[in-house]
């Protein structure tokens, strides 16, 4: 039998090129060979965006969407909503007894997300758990092989311990181990060259971005300051157009001798620029006119029908992990 295949992403917005060389081309690429489970957590986009819930609800239908156009194909894999699956939840408050606060405060993932969002002095219960429910989505479905970029490694790693640990109180075997896959590019840098390409930080490029906005932002791309002359030598370390390039055009040696060119002087950032605006136009291009091909019903349909069949499963999984606690009373 397959192995499962499982990923999910936040729906507060839509995605962009990170979550595309993060975590998407491996779900595209690995459908055929896994069992694939790929969810929207709103639950888990609620957390900290639970006084914006009409950013929620309108970023779920983008974001299959964004499935939809990458080649996500919702007859091989199983597109669901996570707030469909009420069982989620139920594990989440079993799993609860089995996590100690101060391990939650120093999972890595949750600290840097505390700072960027200015929420350290003051941040809910909510929000401090979802790594928990984070544990439930992967368990729920038995999910073992999860496509993420890097930063959710720490979460991969909590839910590990959650499982070993129920295991050790409650019965061996009965939850399952996951590991991590991390992309191509585990971490894209921003458009601004401040950190990794986010929503939050609006240093991204979407997938759904209009071809003018991509050339706007190629454009804007932070290069290096000091390079201001086409005849000045130039820096390509922390130059963030040949960071892209290095990830999203195809021709290895060209990009090798435009390096050399730039560090020697005499090639613009102009036409670095409108090189890596046609590779990734080459990418995004298709994506784009996939996406407004699909409709809205359609994907609503997918969705629905993927959260019965998610739905299933979880109920199974719930029902094993009830019996092994004792908690089973027909
Ligand atoms: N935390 C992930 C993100 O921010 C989304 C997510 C929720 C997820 N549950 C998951 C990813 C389970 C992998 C497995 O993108």
């Amino acid at each position: 039998m397959a192995k499962i295949l499982l990923t999910g992403d936040r729906p507060s917005g839509k995605l962009h090129l990170g979550h595309y060389v993060g975590s998407l081309q491996n779900r595209v690429a690995l459908q055929h060979q896994y069992e694939s489970y790929i969810f929207v957590a709103d639950v888990q986009a609620l957390t900290d965006n639970f006084e914006n819930p009409n950013l929620v609800k309108e970023s779920v239908y983008e974001v299959i969407l964004d499935y939809l156009s990458v080649g996500i194909d919702p007859n091989i894999a199983t597109i669901y909503i996570q707030s469909q699956i009420p069982e989620i939840s139920e594990l989440t408050i079993y799993y609860m007894n089995l996590v100690t606060h101060s391990r939650l405060e120093r999972n890595p993932t949750v600290k840097t997300e505390l700072i960027q969002k200015g929420l350290e002095e003051s941040f809910s219960v909510g929000f401090l758990c979802y790594p928990i429910n984070q544990a439930a989505d992967i368990t729920a479905v038995e999910g073992e092989i999860i496509p993420v970029g890097e930063d959710q490694q720490p979460m991969i790693e909590q839910t590990n311990e959650i499982v070993r640990r129920f295991n050790r109180i409650y019965g061996e075997g009965i939850l399952k181990e996951c590991e991590a896959l991390i992309g191509k590019v585990g971490r894209l840098p921003g458009i601004d060259g401040r950190g990794k390409a986010s929503k939050s930080l609006k240093n991204a490029i979407f997938l759904s971005d209009e071809r003018d906005i991509i050339k706007d932002k190629v454009f804007a791309m932070y290069t290096d300051p000091n390079h201001i002359k086409v005849s000045d030598p130039g820096k390509v370390e922390g130059n963030i157009v040949f960071a892209y390039l290095d990830v999203f055009h195809e021709d290895k040696e060209e990009i090798d001798s435009l390096k050399k060119s730039y560090q020697k002087g005499g090639l613009g950032d102009v036409q670095i620029k409108s090189i890596l605006f046609s590779s990734l136009e080459k990418i995004l291009f298709p994506i784009r006119e996939k996406r407004k091909t699909i409709s809205k019903d359609f994907v609503m349909d997918i969705a629905l029908n993927g959260s019965k069949k998610a739905r299933k499963k979880a109920m199974v999984t719930l029902e094993k992990v009830r019996a092994a606690i004792g908690i089973k009373y027909a």
